[in-house]
């Protein structure tokens, strides 16, 4: 199936490849774990670098109720754990939050921050919702960066999505909504903090729907948040932080998006569901 190359190390950019898998509010008990497994299995055939390295770093994103099972299974095989969001106090009268050492009890490294669905930038509410003041989560750009701030903290490594809805787009706004998030996000961090975080451009209305950016327009986003970062910290750290593009990924488009020069690796929502098609992604993620 998948092709047993070793690939000479110096074909890599400075960037490793980054592919996370965004399990949403799926995966239910060993359902999750059995899942976690065959992933791990299909990746472990993957191509590597002549000294056995991984040409592509890998995680998954389970629920929280998931993070232990999906932690045991993953274990000694490279693949990561990262959780979906997180809040920002250690602990306390938070009611249904969960703190940055919790996740890092249970052997999180990542985690995924201002994700549009919690940012409530949903281009839509749900068909049985019809007060249209009500937004999931309602995060904000504000408690995103008190999230990756904390997150930091604890030394988890964020992946913070940002992207403009259709609506924005449609009215020329991109390249500015994407500036000021990130901005927002990361003003005042220093360069070592910096290099651990990623950024996922995830266009609002990409997510979910089957509309894949197109590859030259994602890379030309991609390429204006490294612009934003290299305003905020210098062209030399905003050369190391790497930019996953997100949104209707599958194995058939990941190569032509993975192959752009600003794109890092991907954000992976309902393909990564698929053990299959997300090994595909990864193998497409190594040979790029
Ligand atoms: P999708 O989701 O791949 O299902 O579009 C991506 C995401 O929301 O991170």
């Amino acid at each position: 199936m998948i092709k047993d190359v070793v690939l000479p190390r110096e074909e890599k950019g400075l960037r490793k490849p980054f592919i996370a898998g965004n399990w949403k509010m799926n995966g239910v008990g060993e359902e999750a774990e059995v899942l976690a497994r065959q992933i791990a299995a299909q990746i472990s055939g993957l191509p590597a670098f002549s000294d056995g390295a991984s040409p592509v770093d890998v995680a998954i994103c389970p629920p929280f109720t998931s993070l232990v099972g999906v932690g045991r299974a993953v274990s000694g095989s490279g693949v990561k754990l990262g959780a979906q969001d997180m809040f920002w106090r250690d602990s306390g009268a938070y009611t249904g939050r969960v703190s940055g050492p919790m996740l890092k009890a249970v052997g999180c490294q990542h985690v995924i921050l201002g994700h549009s669905e919690c940012r409530g930038r949903f281009g839509k509410l749900e068909s049985d919702i019809t007060d249209e003041t009500i937004r999931h989560f309602g995060d904000l750009d504000a408690t995103v960066a008190l999230k990756l701030h904390a997150a930091l903290r604890h030394e988890l490594s964020p992946i913070l999505c940002v992207g403009e809805t259709l609506g924005e787009r449609e009215a020329g706004n991109t390249d500015q909504v994407v500036y000021i998030q990130v901005h927002a996000a990361l003003h005042g961090l220093g360069a070592a903090q910096l290099n651990t975080v990623t950024i996922a451009y995830e266009p609002v209305w990409a997510i979910g729907t089957g509309q894949t950016c197109e590859a030259e327009e994602a890379n030309r986003v991609c390429a204006v948040i490294r612009g934003a970062l290299e305003q905020l910290a210098g062209g030399e750290v905003a050369g190391n932080i790497r930019i996953q593009y997100g949104g209707s990924v599958t194995a058939d488009n990941a190569a032509e998006l993975l192959a752009q020069p600003a794109i890092d690796g991907a954000l992976v929502g309902g393909q990564s569901l698929k053990a299959d098609a997300f090994a595909k992604i990864v193998n497409a993620a190594a040979q790029s």
